[in-house]
């Protein structure tokens, strides 16, 4: 059984009515990433950060895993599948998915600001100031923010080292380390991007490029895998 690692980012959500970052209408446009999204930000106004992040993950709940998610789920079944997400959000695994590595953390989840091994789910779409976790600290979001390191990614790298068909769905891949994972596919192994849009790939890999949005273009790749020699 083939091993299928797909890097997911925003746009493989976008049809399931979440924002990406950089399109026209992404949150970066509306907010200030330094504020709501970085260490920075938190020292300085962490109610400003605390509801940056519910009112996410109140759209979270109004929205559903997408056909794109479903196909990759689906495709467990012939592929061993590793997916490697820059989402925050659990379509993924709400749509059936296994194996799923976040690299950038998971927005129903809440962490201790005293000790980060402390990882609490976030029942409901709240998380406030004066939330505690059990030694008495401030709760935040179990979120990578801007500056912060990426504990997963030599998980993530090793994943994508050992894949033998790579693919990167839904991702501008202008943000590292996690842009970085195509470097560590070995260069025998086949690339695929599905991607409505231009995405910045490194010009010495040979890439398939399905230039569709997810829903159409995931399963027009898997097509493409199945017929590899
Ligand atoms: N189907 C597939 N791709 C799409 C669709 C769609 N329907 N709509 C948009 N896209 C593509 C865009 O063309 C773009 O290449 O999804 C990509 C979204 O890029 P970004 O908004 O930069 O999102 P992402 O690459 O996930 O950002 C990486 O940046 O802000 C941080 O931590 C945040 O994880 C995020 C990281």
């Amino acid at each position: 059984m083939k091993k299928l690692v797909v890097l997911t980012g925003a746009g493989i959500s976008a049809e399931s009515g979440i924002r990406t970052f950089r399109d026209s209408d992404g949150l970066w446009h509306d907010y200030d990433i330094m504020e709501v999204a970085s260490p920075e930000g938190w020292r300085r106004d962490p109610k400003l950060v605390l509801n940056f992040y519910n009112e996410r993950r109140r759209g979270l709940y109004e929205a559903k895993p997408n056909a794109a998610h479903l196909t990759l789920a689906e495709a467990d079944e012939e592929f061993d599948v590793h997916i490697i997400t820059q989402n925050i959000d659990d379509l993924h695994e709400r749509a059936g998915s296994t194996k799923v590595l976040h690299l950038h953390g998971e927005l129903k989840k809440a962490r201790s600001t005293a000790d980060p091994s402390l990882i609490y789910d976030i029942e409901g779409t709240e998380l406030n100031w004066g939330d505690k976790c059990e030694l008495g600290s401030q709760l935040r979001p179990h979120i990578v923010w801007f500056g912060e390191a990426v504990p997963a990614m030599s998980e993530a790298a090793e994943i994508a080292h050992s894949a033998d068909v790579f693919a990167v769905v839904g991702s501008s891949l202008v943000v590292y380390p996690a842009a970085a994972l195509v470097q560590f596919v070995p260069s025998s192994t086949p690339v695929f991007v599905v991607d409505p849009k231009e995405v910045a790939v490194p010009s010495w890999r040979e890439i398939t490029f399905i230039r569709d949005k997810a829903t159409r273009g995931v399963p027009k790749m898997l097509e493409a895998i199945r017929n590899l020699s």
